[in-house]
């Protein structure tokens, strides 16, 4: 490759896979959790605390071989908002989107009910998104709303 920047120099290109760019410098290891890549088998290059011009410090995942579902990285939005998720194949950029909030989020997320049945069962949680822009959601078991979100550990 010809003209390789400074940024690959630090984090290289991948020849196939998937990067996810702009990450918050302190959400790294919480997308790789969300993602399901603690426990990935193939190669994945990390960089932490990288400088950018556009958000001063950034992180970024690249996972050599790998497509994701857009529905799945849309999970992410909820710690990185302003990620860039691109595809590449043979070394070239292939497909560039941002992050979308999604309108419905399952698993990631704990009821802040103490009464709500996924707090007193083992059933996976399922909230509706109700509002996009300061995100609110509503659980789908109990219907209480709420803005504070919080993982389940
Ligand atoms: N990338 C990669 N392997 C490649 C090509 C690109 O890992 N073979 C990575 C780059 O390091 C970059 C991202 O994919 O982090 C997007 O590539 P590109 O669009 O070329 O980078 P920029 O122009 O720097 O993108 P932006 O302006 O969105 O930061
Ligand atoms: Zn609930």
């Amino acid at each position: 490759m010809t003209n390789i920047s400074k940024k690959e120099l630090v984090v290289s290109a991948i020849e196939n896979g998937t990067v996810i760019d702009h990450i918050p410098a302190d959400q790294v290891l919480m997308v790789l959790g969300i993602l399901g890549l603690n426990n990935h088998k193939d190669e994945i290059l990390v960089g932490m605390n990288l400088s950018s011009k556009k958000y001063g410090k950034k992180g970024i995942i690249k996972v050599r071989n790998k497509y994701f579902e857009q529905k799945d990285l849309n999970k992410i939005a909820l710690v990185a908002p302003y990620a860039t998720l691109i595809e590449i194949k043979n070394y070239e950029v292939i497909n560039k989107k941002n992050v979308e909030i999604p309108d419905n989020i399952e698993k990631i997320l704990k009821c802040i009910n103490p009464n709500c049945i996924t707090n007193k069962e083992t059933i996976d949680t399922k909230f509706k998104v109700i509002e996009k822009e300061s995100l609110k959601i509503q659980c789908h078991y109990c219907e209480k709303t709420m803005s504070n979100i919080r993982f389940a550990e």
